[in-house]
Formats: structure tokens, sequence, C-alpha cells
């Protein structure tokens, strides 16, 4: 069963010692949200509050990251799961390491083929380059669909690149649409996103 075996690993990345990051990690943060969601979104790694928690999006780029979810219609319960690249936080919150994300990539790479969903959102240029190509850049390749490993891939930017920039929260948007687009298109024709035709 799906969840047993997330929550199997959960306990393993628990007590993963893979890389330096689990010195002072409160808590490894492993996922949260539907095993079952045809959506999973792929941020960075955790911060502050998300390492004190032990769960992903919960501090301030989390709620902008819910407020979107909402906009389309999908919640964190029944439509998507989210996860990171990086299972425990970064010290100060600095950009994971490449060994550190290469230690963790395969946790995740388990945990999508658990999971196994149709749609994957890449939040920022860790996601993107960890998982699509260490050259690419967010600002390039945003906003268009990809193939990964036969899953589709919606590149966007990360919820604190718009709370830094909230220029970007556009070009972000419209991203989102077209994960819903896509959604009604394969998944659920029916799907109701109160922000989106
Ligand atoms: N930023 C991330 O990339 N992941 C989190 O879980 C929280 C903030």
């Amino acid at each position: 069963m799906i969840e047993k075996e997330l929550l199997k690993m959960s306990q393993e990345v628990s007590n993963c010692s893979l890389c330096e990051l689990h010195t002072e990690r409160k808590n490894a943060v492993f996922g949260i949200g539907n095993p079952y969601a045809e959506i999973m979104i792929i941020g960075e790694g955790p911060g502050h509050d998300e390492d004190l928690q032990g769960v992903p999006f919960v501090g301030k780029s989390g709620q902008l990251l819910d407020k979107i979810l909402s906009a389309c219609g999908f919640t964190r319960e029944e439509h998507v799961y989210i996860a990171n690249i990086v299972k425990c936080r970064p010290p100060k919150n600095r950009d994971p390491k490449p060994e550190e994300r290469d230690a963790c990539l395969p946790w995740l790479f388990k945990q999508i083929s658990i999971i196994r969903p149709r749609i994957l959102i890449l939040l920022g240029a860790t996601a993107v380059k960890s998982l699509i190509d260490p050259e690419a850049r967010i600002t390039k390749i945003r906003g268009k669909w990809m193939e990964w490993e036969n899953f589709l891939v919606m590149p966007t930017y990360h919820p604190s690149a718009l709370l830094r920039n909230p220029q970007l929260k556009k070009d972000s948007w419209e991203d989102f649409k077209l994960v819903v687009h896509k959604y009604r298109e394969i998944i659920d024709p029916e799907h109701k996103a109160p922000k989106v035709n």
C-alpha cells in the first residue's frame, strides 16, 4: 500500500545521515498531501518553519503556494502531493550544495515512483537544475510543458521568488493556468477552479 511504503520511507529519511544537512535539522521534511494525487509539486528544501514542523511549505512561501493552489481549485488533501529536492534545512536557508542534492535525490525519485503522478510542477531553479538540466535557467524554461521520464513537467517560479519580486506573479499565474487546463484535459474535465475559466 502506498501509504505504508511512504511511511516506511519517511522513517528512513528521518534517520538519514547521507549528507551534512542532517547535523542541524530539527526535523526531516518528507512530504505532504494526497499520495494518490496526479500532481506532485517539488520545491527546493525546508526553511525555518518547515524544519520546526516537519511539513513542507508551511512558512510565508507556503502560504502563497496555498493561495495559488486554491485559485486553481487544488487542495493539499485532494489534488497534490508536495515534496522537496532536499529533505533537511540548509543552514541560514542557503541553496543546497550539489553534493547535498545528489545525496538526497534518490529519496525524491523513490517518492515519485511510488506516487506516480501525471504532472510534476517544479518550483524554482534548484528543482529545475536537479531534475532537468544543471544549466537550465528558470526564466528561460518556465511556462513550457516538458517531458521527463514520462512525466509531464511544468517548471515555474518558486513562491519565494514571487515574494521577493511580485512582478513575477503574472507569469507564474499563467503557468498555473496551464496546469489547470492540462488537469482538465487529461484528468478531470469537470475540475472547477475559481479563478480559471
Ligand atoms: N521552500 C521550499 O522550497 N520548500 C519548502 O518546503 C519551504 C520553502
